[in-house]
């Protein structure tokens, strides 16, 4: 008989699997504080600084009427209109509650305790989450010191129990995405039977050339599925929805390990309103990504070394200063992430930016000249 997890835990405690004690809880950002006088700014979970579009918010309206019923499972209406944009069949798309369950979903259709799981570290800190709950050893590989992965270590790191590799472009936190020719050649050096998930949710706000675009490598590659999302660059976060884009049998796979009816009807409609709109769409993630350079050049005048930002936040690699940091933003109302070695900053409204560059420019004064 297979006995569970923690059969040696405390016989008066329920039975939790001992997989949970192997990586910590996901941390939300923290909201700002308020302070007197100042108007607070969150600047520490990646959200869109501005609102959806007008017609996007008549589209919640809209379909807010039917609660009794459950929404179309299968999402056909949004999933042909991504298909359509993306030149890709429907059969090759499912769409999820937000990039966070397909990473679930991933996890589930290709690790347990026998499998082991790549990514790249500091990233996206569901990765040790889902990965680790599915009970697979967790290959962390840390990034170059210019944030950016490390292809070369990640493609040694490969053993015949690797199933599943991450990759987050732009990488979250540090902000560098990843080249289509890097990508190609490490792909190369990858198994064709070990899935690649690559992380796109910032993927709009990119402008460097050359970016990756998952939509050609699946296209080349059977074993790659692309994650993308409607949180940040159609600032739809709150409405949790997301995609994945793979040949057809890894579509079968997750569609087996995602929760039905997840997505509502109203989030599905305010998807496809705001997919109607994308030209509109993508000159606002520029316009964002505009303020991001700025701020980013601002950082490295003073003397910071920022890594590139491709997304909608920068990364000031503070060390061991990264809680001082934070503390001294909370008292200009303004919240950053801390990350332990490192603080991110969302992009936000300029003038909470502004008062995050004053807190900078006096750190590196007082601790580097
Ligand atoms: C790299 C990355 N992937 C996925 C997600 C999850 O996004 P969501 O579940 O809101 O679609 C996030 C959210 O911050 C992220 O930073």
């Amino acid at each position: 008989m297979n006995s569970p997890d923690n059969s040696a835990g405390s016989p008066s405690t329920p039975r939790l699997r001992a997989s949970l004690e192997t990586f910590p809880p996901y941390v939300p950002g923290k909201a700002p504080k308020r302070i007197e006088g100042l108007a607070p700014f969150k600047l520490s979970s990646n959200e869109n600084c501005l609102e959806p579009l007008p017609a996007v918010v008549d589209a919640m309206v809209a379909h807010a009427k039917d609660p009794a019923l459950y929404p179309d499972d299968a999402a056909l209406a949004l999933r042909t209109d991504l298909a359509e944009r993306l030149g890709v069949s429907i059969d090759e798309l499912v769409v999820t509650t937000g990039a966070s369950e397909l990473l679930v979903a991933l996890t589930q259709i290709t690790s347990d305790a026998t499998t082991e799981a790549i990514y790249p570290w500091p990233s996206f800190e569901m990765y040790p989450q889902t990965t680790g709950l599915a009970g697979s050893k967790r290959v962390e590989v840390p990034l170059r010191e210019d944030g950016r992965h490390d292809l070369d270590a990640m493609a040694a790191a490969i053993t015949d129990r690797t199933s599943l590799i991450i990759l987050c472009s732009p990488n979250n936190p540090t902000g560098p995405a990843l080249r289509d020719e890097e990508v190609r050649r490490f792909l190369t050096q990858v198994p064709k039977n070990v899935l690649v998930a690559l992380d796109e949710a910032y993927w709009e706000f990119a402008t460097a050339e050359s970016v990756v675009d998952g939509v050609d490598l699946v296209a080349d590659h059977p074993n790659v599925v692309l994650v993308r999302t409607f949180s940040k660059a159609h600032a739809l976060a709150g409405l949790r929805v997301g995609y994945a884009h793979a040949h057809e049998a890894v579509i079968q796979g997750l569609l087996k390990a995602v929760i039905p009816f997840g997505v509502t009807d109203m989030s599905q409609a305010a998807a496809l309103e705001s997919l109607r709109h994308s030209d509109e769409v993508d000159v606002r993630a520029k316009e964002i990504a505009a303020v991001r350079d700025d701020f980013a050049h601002a950082l490295r005048d003073q003397g910071w070394d920022v890594p590139e930002a491709q997304g909608n936040f920068v990364w000031l690699p503070l060390g061991e200063l990264s809680s001082a940091f934070e503390d001294a933003c909370v008292e200009q109302a303004v919240a950053v992430r801390n990350l332990g070695d490192g603080v991110r900053i969302s992009i936000g409204q300029q003038e909470g930016l502004d008062r995050v560059l004053a807190v900078a420019a006096a750190f590196h004064s007082e601790h580097f000249s």
